[in-house]
């Protein structure tokens, strides 16, 4: 393009902004307005969400119902999933998948970020999949945000991943207590099904065979309801 007609485009578009000036300010102040109010709704919710669900509730009389599974129980800390999506500055997750969500805390938190679109936990246990639904009730009052939770009663090597075609997601496996082979069963079925560009964290690391297609990235020390500091092994799906 020739420098007299970009001149001319420059004048051209000084003009139209000079006479829609009002209306392009209204619509920036718009545009910020809501982003002020989500944010400041999403800090009430998380702060809510505190309230109702401070502190970890531990059960271990479910194991005999349950015979074959890992299903002992703890939590991650709320400030631990902040630490593991904080450690992605560059990289912007759209969707959250808790292996095991239990309770159904970290699900409902990761909820209140804007750039997530859909938050699921798969749970096995029936008891602990109740109580979560039962907490997404309780916030109801924020169903612009519990809205993109679900919660799915299921084993989940049974369960389809097709929703999370098409967006970026963030991975948690709480599987301290998985033994090796189904955690390799669990990751080797993440990499077969999730979108390439989906980051895994998980407690035990994956020692399976498809290496080609899962690259670590770093290991993280993270508050668990059971300790101060457990590590987190972060990987991509390539
Ligand atoms: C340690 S808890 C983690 C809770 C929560 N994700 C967190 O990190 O705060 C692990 C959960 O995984 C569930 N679980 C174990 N095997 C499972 C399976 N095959 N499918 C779905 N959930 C499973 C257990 O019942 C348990 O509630």
């Amino acid at each position: 393009m020739c420098l007299e007609n970009k001149n001319s485009q420059i004048i051209f578009l000084t003009y139209l902004y000079k006479k829609y000036k009002k209306y392009i300010n209204m619509s920036l102040f718009v545009k910020y307005k809501a982003k002020y109010l989500n944010e400041k709704s999403a800090i009430e919710y998380r702060k809510r969400l505190k309230e109702l669900y401070p502190t970890t509730v531990h059960d271990s009389s479910l194991d005999k119902d349950y015979s074959g599974h890992k299903i002992t129980y703890g939590e991650m800390d709320y400030s631990g999933i902040d630490q593991i999506v904080k450690s992605f500055s560059n990289k912007t997750f759209t969707s959250f998948l808790d292996i095991g969500s239990g309770r159904g805390k970290l699900c409902l938190y990761i909820a209140s970020i804007q750039s997530i679109t859909k938050s699921v936990g798969i749970e096995l246990v029936t008891p602990r999949h109740l109580d979560a639904l039962k907490l997404k009730d309780k916030l109801d009052d924020f169903s612009a945000i519990t809205s993109k939770v679900k919660f799915i009663n299921q084993d989940f090597l049974t369960c389809g991943l097709d929703e999370f075609a098409r967006t970026s997601p963030l991975v948690w496996i709480s599987n301290l207590c998985f033994d090796l082979e189904l955690t390799n069963r669990v990751i080797n079925k993440l990499i077969e099904q999730m979108p390439s560009n989906t980051v895994i964290a998980c407690s035990k690391e994956y020692t399976g065979d498809d290496t080609n297609r899962l690259t670590k990235l770093d290991s993280l020390n993270v508050k668990m309801s059971w300790t101060e500091s457990s590590q987190v092994h972060l990987y991509l799906i390539n």
